[in-house]
């Protein structure tokens, strides 16, 4: 039986950014489960391909264009392909984000590299993401623009066992909210919203790297695998006892992108089984 919110999305183009794995590809999945024809733009060529083929192997419509989200033509180019093939783009999720640079899983604290990377894609990356699609937008007066944050960006607690050495990270994500905030009002008159969803903890590459960082900066986890830290964190932290899903983050996001959710901007919305509240 076809899902009930299958509907939701059709005649929607979506443009997603780091969605080669992980939550940007389970967003990518939601969106065209719900009819969106999505755009896959990862750094990773062979990643973007290999999410645009699942898609339309289950019937239905993507395109693959890489992006590096730090280099503003990179993402431009990108979102111009999608217009030119699939139409339009109504809705722009800048997902691409890093823990560290190379190396910070094996470093006990960060390092200035560790600042220039996590700008460079958590906030800068941001706003190239913007810049590509707001002038499409605006000319259409309508877009739905839905960063993605992290519940650490509201809080530095929630995110790891002991003391923080992913802080800018943190710091990155916050950031995130702040631009959320800043660009909603800026976009407001042009009827384009913007909102932030902030995961909480999911197992991907990025927390395997977080877990990785967190042995080596606690001796007390030593001989524990990243996987076990991971589910020490979640026990440890979420009322509702589970992980959350790639998928789980897509369905907030498809929600945000609706016509549902055509009064709500500049909002941080929590998908993280209620490990922080605010
Ligand atoms: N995993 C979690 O628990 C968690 C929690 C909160 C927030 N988040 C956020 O969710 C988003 C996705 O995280 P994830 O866990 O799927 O991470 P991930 O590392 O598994 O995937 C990130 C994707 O972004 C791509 N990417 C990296 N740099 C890029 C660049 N410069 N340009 C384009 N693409 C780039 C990677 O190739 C990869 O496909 C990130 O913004 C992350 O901060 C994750």
């Amino acid at each position: 039986m076809a899902h009930p919110l299958s509907g939701q999305l059709t005649g929607k183009v979506a443009f997603i950014t780091g969605a080669g794995r992980g939550i940007g590809r389970g967003i990518a999945l939601i969106l065209a489960e719900r009819g969106a024809a999505v755009c896959i733009s990862d750094i990773s060529s062979s990643e973007s391909e290999s999410v645009a083929g699942e898609i339309k192997q289950a019937g239905g419509k993507a395109l693959a264009a890489p992006s590096d989200v730090t280099d503003a033509a990179s993402v431009a180019n990108a979102a111009q392909l999608a217009i030119r093939r699939l139409g339009k783009i109504d809705i722009a999720v800048a997902n691409a984000g890093v823990i560290g640079a190379k190396g910070f899983e094996n470093r006990d604290r960060y390092n200035e590299d560790d600042w220039d990377m996590t700008y460079g894609v958590n906030v800068r990356g941001l706003v190239h993401t913007a810049d590509a699609v707001i002038p499409h937008m605006k000319e259409r007066r309508q877009g739905r623009i839905i960063n993605i944050s992290s519940q650490g960006g509201r809080t530095p607690r929630g995110v790891r066992l002991v003391a923080n050495t992913i802080t800018p990270y943190l710091v990155s994500k916050a950031a995130a909210i702040q631009w959320t905030h800043a660009l909603a009002i800026e976009m407001g008159p042009y009827n384009i919203s913007v909102n932030t969803v902030c995961p909480g903890l999911l197992w991907t590459p990025m927390f395997d790297r977080i877990a990785q960082q967190n042995i080596t900066a606690d001796p007390s986890l030593r001989g524990k695998t990243p996987h076990e830290v991971f589910e020490m964190s979640v026990k440890a932290r979420v009322p509702l006892g589970r992980a959350q899903t790639p998928e789980d983050i897509g369905r907030a996001v498809a929600f945000l992108a609706s016509d549902d959710a055509s009064e709500i901007t500049g909002q941080a919305l929590n998908v993280n089984g209620g490990s922080i509240m605010s």
